[in-house]
This record gives structure tokens, sequence and C-alpha cells, in this order.
């Protein structure tokens, strides 16, 4: 599975990725607010994709087919790593169509069904973001739908990769990891979560404390 890093703060991507611990990046509109309007955002999407070797998403900000178009086209000249975000919406799915035939690869995100995802697909979706945190939020269950998306692409032999998203703790990757999604995409406190164990640290420290003990280098 790949995972990719949900930020769009260029310190904490530089450290995973020397890591060697992702495989992308997703940012969104919200991700880029927070870094705060210092940087151009185009300067900030080639630093991302010349940081990481692997798709990192940029998203749109019009709301119509025709403006999503044109702003998908330039993002995607930016760096040949970059996928085009768009909305799941009638004018998303028709701007994934148009940008997708011309090549370009897209992020249908803010996806809430199984049905969503199938059309998401038709309309040539590189990638389907289904939110899970966000149908938490509201009492739904989001693993169940990933599941579900995962039955429906398998059933059609449909090769839009499954990212799940909106990941809030470790919990939500190892059922992702278990249901066969493609991709998982994660804030930077959840990926260092995965690696954490207390059992590791204990152990380690054992086996300091023993080797010290022997009074010698190595
Ligand atoms: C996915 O591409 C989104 O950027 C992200 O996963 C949303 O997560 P949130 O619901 O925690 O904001």
């Amino acid at each position: 599975m790949k995972i990719f890093l949900d930020t769009a703060d260029i310190d904490e991507i530089r450290r995973a990725a020397e890591a060697g611990l992702i495989d992308g990046v997703t940012t969104n509109p919200s991700l880029m607010a927070k870094v705060g309007g210092d940087r151009d955002p185009t300067e900030l999407f080639l630093d991302i994709c010349e940081t990481v070797d692997g798709p990192v998403s940029a998203e749109v900000i019009a709301i119509d087919a025709e403006g999503m178009i044109e702003q998908g086209g330039r993002l995607a000249k930016i760096h040949d790593n970059i996928v085009i975000k768009v909305p799941l919406t009638e004018a998303g799915l028709r701007a994934c169509r148009s940008l997708s035939n011309d090549g370009i690869r897209v992020n249908v995100t803010l996806c809430f069904s199984p049905t969503q995802a199938h059309l998401a697909a038709k309309a040539g979706a590189a990638y389907i973001s289904p939110f899970i945190g966000r149908i938490e939020d509201i009492s739904g269950d989001g693993m169940e739908l990933i599941s579900q998306i995962r039955m429906i692409y398998d059933n059609y032999d449909i090769e839009t990769e499954i990212l799940a998203a909106s990941i809030r703790h470790p919990q939500h990757m190892v059922q992702a990891l278990l249901i066969g999604a493609d991709c998982g995409t994660l804030p930077p406190k959840v990926l260092y979560q995965l690696l954490k164990h207390p059992l590791t640290d204990r152990g380690l420290d054992g086996f300091l404390a023993d080797w010290k003990s022997l009074g010698r280098d190595l």
C-alpha cells in the first residue's frame, strides 16, 4: 500500500521523504492555508514535487468544469509528479474526464459513497479519495465505505486506485491495509504513530543497558 503524507508543510515532507517513509503527498486548500500565504502556491507545489519522488495532489479551487480544467492544466505543467484533485461534483467529474483524456492524472476528492466512487472511476479518475474520518464524524462507517468500493472496483476490474483519506489514527490505517486500499494518506502525527511501539522503546532501553554493562565499545 502506498503511503502519502497529507500536508503542505515542506519540512514535514522532507523529514518523511528522507526517512523513506512516503510514496507521495496530498494537499488540499485547507492544508495550503495552514502553511500560510508567505509562499507562492506554484513554487510550493514545485518544491514539494522536488522533495518527494511520487504523486503530489494539487487541488483546483474553481467550482465550474471549465475553470477546473483550466486550473488543472496549469497545475499539471508545474511538474510530472502533479496529480490534479477535483471535488466529486458533476462539474468535477466533467473536468476529470477532460483532464484524463489529456493524459493528466486526476484524484477525485470528497467521496462519501460507493456510487460516487463508481462514477469517478467511469470519469477516468486515477485515484478516488473516500474520507473515512469525516464519515465517522457524522456517525457513519468509514471503513465499510472503503470495503464497498474495493468490492465494486474488483467486480468490474476498475483500475482507479482507492486512496483512503481523512485517516485520523493508526487503526484506520490497519483497517485500510486489511481491506486492500491501494493508498492511504495520513497527517504527519499519524505517520509517526504508525512506527512507535512502547515495547520497541522498552526493548531497546534494555539492550543498551545490558551492552553498557559489558564495558566495551563496538
Ligand atoms: C485528503 O486528500 C484530504 O486532504 C484529507 O485526508 C482530509 O482529512 P481531514 O478530514 O482530516 O481534514
